[in-house]
């Protein structure tokens, strides 16, 4: 029987890229992927840094792998990602039923790795936060049945935001070669992808940092132009690299999506430069006008942290008048968590965790009301929806995205995944939209031949 590997995600985008990395890396070898975990030989758990409480999550699951190696001691279990890159080796010994503690730059290694564990050659760990990025893996049949993809074009950060982990987990920012990016949007669209999003801590400096060519709205033109790709997304972009070369490119390139995702942490000038954050309110506010000037539909979210260090209750207020002037179409939004090794540590003006979900409670009660007005507006409007698959409720519901990102559900007497459709929307809700299948002349269709 073909041994079988268990993978638990938590985390960003980014884990979910690595995490199926590894998956296809171990596929190639000839394992194969089970739901569950009591079936698996090998268990590994991907984790997040970010904040304590993502950390806390996985450490929790880690601490739970002690009983099942108890009873089935030949299980290989491994820590991946940002917590083992960040506590290291000390895992080996707080949980000493582990066996391999991998950072996220090195995910690469996981073959050989488990191949030493497995002659019993005892633990292994590989941290190195210098290594390149190698090229993609493919992996004949992997993404069977999806529509949509993540693709990873660059990885690490050198921005040191004073609250982010990322730097010190990821290490510094490199570009994976165009050529590589290229020539794996073309095999995932042979294999059926018509929709990729590309991703990486700050997607707005591809290649600049190398002085290589092209840097992203170029990169954005050559894959807009390869056959098949239906949509081309990406996450996440830095407000202070985002050139007038890719805002235009939302008003030339045909897959390109209409919406971006620009964090824009705190609405205050004050808390903005002791996060190191490199640009002003207004910077930000001027950008969303050159944006939106440039496609007046697009969606546009956000994230955003309340409770840094030394925020006022002005500074707050600036937070939240921000939220209602841009009228985001969603915010994620987080209290400030002290991350090891971040230079936020050391700010004055710590607030108490009660202080810090009052903010929080306030601001996501705001964005939750303008959320639901924008997808109320939606109401009556025609929208092309990529169809993911059947929605959650059956009876012949199916589920996709408008262009925006916005989850819309309707009815079709026929599979239509992977299809592109016009869809009229009649209800908008908080998290998604209700619509029903329109043709060209905007009539409802009841059936579909
Ligand atoms: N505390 C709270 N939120 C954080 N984020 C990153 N670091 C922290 C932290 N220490 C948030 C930022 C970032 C998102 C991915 O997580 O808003 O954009
Ligand atoms: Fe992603 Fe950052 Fe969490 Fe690492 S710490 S998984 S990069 S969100």
């Amino acid at each position: 029987m073909d041994p079988l590997f268990y993978i638990k995600t938590f985390g960003c985008q980014m884990n979910v890229h690595d995490s199926d990395t590894i998956s296809q890396i171990l596929i190639n070898k000839g394992y194969k992927k089970t739901d569950s975990i009591n079936d698996a030989h090998i268990i590994l758990i991907n984790t997040c840094a970010v904040r304590q409480k993502a950390e806390q999550k996985a450490l929790t699951l880690i601490g739970r792998l002690a009983s099942l190696k108890s009873k089935k001691p030949d299980i290989i279990s491994g820590i991946i990602g940002c917590v083992a890159q960040e506590q290291g080796t000390s895992l080996l010994k707080r949980f000493p039923f582990i066996d391999l503690v991998l950072g996220p730059r090195n995910i690469y290694h996981i073959d050989d790795l488990l191949d030493q564990i497995k002659e019993g050659r005892g633990k292994a760990s590989s941290l190195d936060l210098t290594c390149e990025p190698p090229t993609l893996p493919t992996c004949n049949g992997y993404v069977k049945g999806r529509v949509a993809t993540f693709l990873k074009i660059m990885e690490g950060c050198d921005n040191f935001c004073t609250y982010c982990i990322v730097p010190f987990v990821r290490g510094r920012e490199t570009s994976l070669p165009a050529e590589d990016i290229i020539n794996k949007s073309k095999y995932l669209i042979s294999q059926g992808i018509k929709e990729i999003t590309l991703i990486g801590q700050n997607v707005n400096s591809y290649n600049t940092k190398n002085n290589a060519l092209p840097t992203f709205p170029g990169l954005l033109k050559e894959l807009d132009s390869i056959a098949g790709l239906k949509r081309l997304r990406f996450i996440t972009s830095h407000p202070k690299d985002l050139s007038d070369e890719l805002i235009g490119s939302f008003g030339e390139l045909k897959s390109l999506c209409s919406h971006i995702h620009l964090p824009v942490q705190s609405g205050s000038d004050n808390i903005l430069k002791l996060m190191n954050r490199k640009y002003t309110r207004d910077k930000y506010i001027s950008l969303i006008e050159r944006i939106k000037k440039t496609r007046p539909d697009i969606t546009i979210t956000s994230d955003l942290i309340v409770g840094f260090p030394g925020e006022t209750e002005k500074d707050f207020e600036d937070s939240l008048q921000l939220i209602d002037k841009i009228e985001f179409d969603n915010l994620f939004s987080f209290k400030y968590s002290e991350r090891p090794k971040t230079s936020a540590l050391e700010l004055p003006g710590k607030l108490d965790e009660k202080e810090k979900q009052r903010r929080l409670s306030i601001l996501q009660e705001k964005q939750k009301k303008i959320t639901l007005s924008k997808n109320k507006l939606m109401e009556g409007t025609i929208q092309e929806i990529l169809v993911e698959g059947p929605g959650k409720k059956g009876d012949s519901q199916l589920t996709g995205r408008t262009s925006g990102n916005k989850v819309v559900n309707f009815f079709a007497n026929k599979n239509l995944k992977g299809q592109l459709v016009r869809v009229k929307i009649i209800k908008g809700f908080q998290n998604s939209l209700l619509g029903e299948l329109v043709d060209k002349y905007n009539q409802k269709v009841y059936e579909v031949m």
